[in-house]
């Protein structure tokens, strides 16, 4: 088509682009005539949040680069240099920190929000994958991110997460030592790490993050209720009960951000290192391979995960293949199909395999398997609502119990190990997997109530 004859209602530099780039009508697809529910909450803060602290690392991150050294005899005084010599060094670096921390702490929220409304239910599932995605490539760049100031605990933690892989059955060995590029970590490990981190993962991640929102604004917006705007239109094909997105979630979310901002900056200004939580006391020591810190323990958003790795020890392990083994005899009595040889035969296989390989293998297992469970949540619930709202008691209880136990793995994975905490990281452990093996099950049980036609709204 003709760039004149292209039916453009805009005028002037705006009419002149948009003869050439689809500027205002991906405004307006996007943000002026994206409809949402009116009656999003508190929670619904935390996507745009979320955005927020995506595009501050990456601010942030490229001003850090121009001063750091990704070099093991220079990074970790290129740092200091950094903290002490470069004007506004020191607060470009507690932002960037600080906000590797909240960008954790934002997502987990987000994520929490999805499983109280069911926003990952049909017609949504992509929108969640994308969503478990980020979060894998989030840990990623935690990960690669931790290594570069080469302190004590960068250094460890490397070494420990590394060295896990050394447990897969037959190819760990090699493969522990082609990711390090070296025998120990080194400065072979710190400059792949540093590409990683700043360039690899964080590409990735801003795909992804595109692809999250692209196939949110195809299907449209959840809500607390977790019923379809899209089913009552107006006349015009507009939602009743959407709201342009600008201007009242642009400035609701303005004001999310506001506040964000203020505990953002009473962190960095106040308390960057947030008692050790943020940034360990022992990684303010350069790295010395020659001694091993006292304890090594990972940055809290990873605590969760790491509980249960360490939580998989011998006796846990001859626990999980008895549940195993159970499930498989389940299968063999209720399965139809092929699965019903099929799934035993697979249980009988596994438990074997267990039986002949070590257990801190399975632990990696365990922990790579509670952060996968996540992408298969839209059809492991198969409740015949998606908003918490409207789920019979019981299923709050147990929404209950598996934030509870999250947190406790959480809380655990901090402390030294004691057999005590270790019985209840186990039983942790196994709340956690539970949750998501029976959802099937249990989903489908209780009284229900009736979502409303309309979604619940009170203007203030
Ligand atoms: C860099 C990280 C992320 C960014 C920037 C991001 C951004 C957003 C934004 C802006 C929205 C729309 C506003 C809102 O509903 O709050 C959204 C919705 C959503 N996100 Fe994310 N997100 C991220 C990570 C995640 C993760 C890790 C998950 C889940 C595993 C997830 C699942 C969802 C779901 C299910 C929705 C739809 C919610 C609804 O309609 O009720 N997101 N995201």
């Amino acid at each position: 088509m003709a760039l004149a004859e292209k039916d453009v209602e805009t005028t002037g530099l705006v009419g002149w682009i948009d003869r050439r780039f689809p500027l205002t009508s991906t405004w307006k697809k996007h943000v002026s005539e994206y409809y949402a529910p009116k009656n999003f909450n508190f929670w619904y803060f935390f996507g745009s949040l979320a955005l927020l602290v995506l595009v501050l690392q990456i601010v942030t991150g490229i001003f850090l680069v121009m001063n750091y050294k990704p070099d093991a005899t220079l990074a970790f005084a290129s740092v200091e240099y950094i903290m002490r010599e470069v004007p506004w060094g020191w607060l470009i670096r507690y932002m960037h920190s600080t906000g590797a921390s909240m960008f954790f702490v934002v997502v987990y929220l987000h994520m929490f929000r999805g499983l109280m409304y069911g926003s990952y239910r049909k017609p949504r599932e992509l929108v969640w994958i994308f969503g478990c995605a980020i979060f894998l490539c989030l840990m990623a760049e935690a990960f690669f991110g931790y290594l570069l100031p080469w302190g004590q605990m960068s250094f460890w933690g490397a070494q420990v997460i590394v060295n896990l892989f050394s447990a897969i059955p037959f190819i760990g060995p090699d493969l522990s030592l082609w990711i390090r590029g070296d025998y120990v970590v080194s400065d072979v490990t710190l400059n792949r790490f540093f590409a990683f981190h700043v360039i690899a993962i964080p590409l990735v991640l801003i795909g992804l993050v595109v692809a999250h929102l692209v196939a949110l604004h195809e299907v449209g917006s959840n809500n607390p209720d977790g019923i379809e705007i899209k089913a009552k239109k107006d006349a015009n094909g507009i939602p009743i009960d959407g709201i342009p997105f600008h201007p009242y979630y642009s400035v609701h979310d303005f004001m999310g951000v506001c506040v964000f901002l203020f505990i953002f900056s009473a962190i960095i200004f106040f308390a960057p290192e947030m008692g050790g939580y943020f940034l360990e006391a022992n990684n303010f020591v350069p790295a010395n391979p020659l001694q091993t810190p006292p304890e090594i323990a990972p940055v809290w958003y990873f605590t969760a995960f790491y509980a249960m790795l360490r939580a998989t020890t011998d006796p846990f392990k001859i626990v999980l293949m008895i549940v195993i083994a159970l499930l498989g005899v389940l299968a063999l009595l209720r399965a139809r199909g092929k699965w019903r040889l099929g799934l035993p035969v697979l249980a009988i296989a596994v438990v074997v395999f267990m039986a002949v390989t070590e257990s801190k293998f399975w632990g990696v297992v365990v922990m790579g398997t509670a952060v996968v469970s996540l992408f298969f949540l839209p059809w492991l619930d198969r409740s015949p609502v998606k908003s918490i709202r409207y789920r019979p008691l019981f299923h709050k209880v147990f929404y209950g119990i598996f934030v509870f136990a999250f947190l406790t793995l959480g809380y655990l994975g901090t402390r030294p190990p004691s057999p005590a905490a270790t019985l209840i990281a186990q039983i942790c452990a196994l709340i956690y997997f539970a949750f998501f093996l029976g959802m099937p099950f249990w989903t489908t049980r209780g009284r229900f109530k009736q979502p409303p036609e309309r979604v619940r709204f009170k203007s203030h």
